[in-house]
């Protein structure tokens, strides 16, 4: 290769690069695969390192180059960067709507754009002739802190931008972390005996402000860009027309944000953007509304500190602060104590809490939690509440250290700790509190699904002798239920109907409900494909099991120790003589074979666990995420970002009712 060939060859190879990135972080839709683009990548490193003379700062190549720094830099904004008032409620959005209308004397309604408000750290880029020259925190507002080297290493940030970029641009976006990459990043620091990071937000801001530009590389960070400092060589007449343009540069905008054409339209946003919160991969706390009209926005101008056209509708708050008045312990279906802390009642996310997991002892002493401690609770999605971190400044010294009891509370057993293990258990498997809860996850929606079977008539008929295992519900009788309090003939019909409902319940479930450690829906569901009845696994090997795909000498352990235990043999036989399914029903390949589905929204007709079953028993198969090996995605009532992620990627997706005919049950 001569030279110059080499240097057309490199030139093309970044061409190409950037295109592709553009393809995979912008449009989020890549047109080749990780393996072909990681090819390209090497190649041009190769012909870089035989050419280093062509070897330029904004190659794709030189992501992570500089050295660490002794200290950051400053670096003024052209044009301040703000913060934004908040709206905590409905009310107060409205009354901005208002103000707006009435500082430009109008009654007409006035456009707006809504968008996620991320929560990370605000950037801004500054790129001239379409190449990122400088990149800053934003700091004070008015001086931010000069950390160009890290944003560099972030590869959702382009070096140098596509299409027709304006002579100089500034841009502004939220690094942030994916909740995911933070859990996995905090169980690193964790092996490796760091502090944990106690939310995405401290995660990013924290690796976006490391000296060390290496340290910032291998974090996983990620941006989104949702607005302009000062742009030299380019007009725009409204925020939307921004939001376009940056795309059109390469430069990744959130493809939730929406165009209203009025309040009502923003607040509406806002609802649908609460109900799919959990469901986002990153951290919201609200709904940025902005006046979509630059001309508007201008005749509005600022307060102090923040616009008169922009506002931050707040979601929620996940954490909040407490008082912990007492620890007590919980035994669950395998014997493990977890301390959980009662507290003063606060309002977290919504919903009132008065209790929150400890976990284990550990847990607690790494944290430093006792009795009488200020403590910062937090809620996520539908994960049981937790204590994050003590507010030490707020001890009296009157605080008492909490000790894991050497006897289960419940049963008065032995608590023993096994090597190896964070927990402490209750050595008695026929302690009511085990019973309790291995019934209840037996009769659980993912598992068995009894539906009437709740906490309270669990406890009964466990405290009232009437049920020891699982393997007993399929023997009671109305009378017996009856007998129980606030029990009604009909509510024991219901509950008899709902128990023989059950028995239609594939084997990958009845085995799964078992609550054997280490085997929920997915390894059950594994085992059962290659054994084809629970007897035949109850006979397997430590070997056979290892041998199988998917399945490690954890799960195989823990199997075998199941079905070596005569009691839980005595149960398996009495759930086979009440005629649960042991055995897997094979099918010739059914009228769905090798078709996916995935579901969004609520199913009126059925669970969606029923769904997804009656897929399976079709030769389909069900999935949880969509990509573009799904086939259809069934939309269901209030759909979530499921539904934004099948039509980006032209997945096809169809009705309840058009489900029900596919399945033949419409
Ligand atoms: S607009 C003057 N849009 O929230 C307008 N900010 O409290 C200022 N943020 O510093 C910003 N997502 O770091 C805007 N879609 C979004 C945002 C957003 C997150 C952050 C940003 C800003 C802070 C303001």
């Amino acid at each position: 290769m001569t030279k110059e060939e080499a240097r057309r060859r490199i030139e093309e190879l970044r061409e190409l690069i950037r295109y592709h990135n553009y393809r995979y972080y912008v449009l989020d839709s890549p047109e080749i695969s990780d393996a072909e683009y990681d090819r390209l990548f090497r190649e041009l490193q190769e012909l870089e390192e035989k050419f280093p003379e062509f070897v330029t700062p904004d190659s794709p190549t030189q992501r992570v180059g500089a050295q660490p720094a002794e200290e950051f830099g400053t670096v003024p904004h052209t044009i301040p960067m703000l913060s934004l008032d908040n709206a905590m409620d409905e009310e107060e959005v409205r009354e901005f709507d208002e103000r707006v209308k009435r500082f430009l004397g109008t009654d007409e309604d006035i456009e707006y754009v809504a968008e996620p408000k991320l929560d990370g750290l605000g950037v801004e880029l500054v790129y001239e002739r379409g190449r990122l020259v400088v990149g800053s925190t934003r700091g004070d507002g008015f001086v931010g802190e000069d950390v160009t080297q890290n944003l560099r290493t972030i590869r959702a940030v382009p070096l140098v931008l596509l299409g027709d970029p304006p002579e100089r641009l500034e841009v502004r976006g939220e690094v942030i972390m994916h909740i995911e990459d933070f859990r996995e990043l905090n169980r690193r620091r964790a092996e490796e005996g760091e502090p944990p990071f106690a939310n995405p937000r401290n995660a990013a801001a924290g690796s976006v402000r490391q000296l060390d530009p290496r340290i910032t590389a291998s974090r996983p960070l990620d941006i989104f860009f949702y607005g302009v400092g000062q742009v030299v060589g380019r007009e725009f007449s409204t925020h939307w027309e921004v939001l376009q343009a940056l795309r059109s540069w390469g430069l990744r905008t959130n493809p939730l944000n929406r165009l209203c054409r009025n309040v009502d339209e923003a607040v509406d946003y806002y609802r649908e953007l609460l109900k799919i919160r959990e469901e986002l991969p990153y951290e919201a706390d609200g709904v940025v509304i902005k006046v979509n009209r630059l001309d508007l926005q201008r005749r509005l101008g600022e307060k102090a500190r923040s616009p008169r056209w922009a506002i931050a509708y707040k979601f929620p708050p996940r954490q909040a602060t407490t008082v912990i008045k007492d620890i007590v312990v919980q035994v669950g279906r395998t014997g493990v104590l977890t301390p959980v802390a009662i507290m003063e009642p606060v309002h977290v996310g919504g919903v009132e809490v008065k209790r929150a997991t400890l976990h284990n002892q550990d847990e607690i002493d790494k944290k430093d939690v006792r009795i009488g401690d200020t403590v910062i609770v937090q809620r996520a999605g539908d994960v049981i509440p937790e204590v994050v971190a003590v507010v030490k400044e707020r001890r009296t010294g009157k605080e008492r250290p909490f000790r894991m009891p050497e006897r289960c509370p419940v049963c008065g057993a032995k608590v023993v700790r096994l090597p190896d293990e964070a927990a402490h258990r209750c050595t008695n498997s026929a302690c009511p509190a085990q019973v309790k809860e291995r019934i209840r996850y037996f009769a659980s929606k993912n598992a068995m699904d009894i539906e009437g079977l709740g906490v309270k008539l669990v406890a009964q008929l466990v405290d009232r002798g009437l049920v020891k295992d699982v393997g007993d519900l399929y023997f009671l009788t109305k009378e017996q239920l009856a007998s129980l309090d606030r029990m009604a003939e009909k509510s024991a019909e219901n509950l008899l109907e709902a128990l023989e409902r059950s028995k239609e319940r594939e084997p990958a479930r009845v085995l799964c409900a078992l609550g054997i450690r280490h085997v929920g829906e997915h390894v059950a569901r594994v085992l059962m494909d290659h054994f084809g009845s629970i007897d035949r696994l109850a006979e397997a090997s430590a070997d056979e099991l290892e041998s199988v795909p998917g399945i490690g000498p954890e799960v195989a352990g823990s199997v075998v120790d199941f079905f070596s235990h005569e009691e839980n043999m005595r149960v398996l036989e009495k759930l086979k003589r009440a005629g649960l399914k042991f055995e897997v029903e094979k099918e010739a390949a059914g009228p769905l074979s090798g078709k996916k589905f995935v579901f969004t929204g609520t199913l009126s007709s059925m669970t969606r666990s029923e769904a997804e079953e009656l897929i399976r028993k079709l030769g389909g198969e069900a999935s949880s995420s969509v990509s573009r090996r799904t086939d259809y995605v069934v939309v269901g009532e209030n759909p979530g970002s499921k539904l934004e992620r099948a039509r980006q990627l032209g997945v096809k997706t169809i009705t309840e009712e058009e489900f029900l005919r596919m399945v033949g049950k419409g």
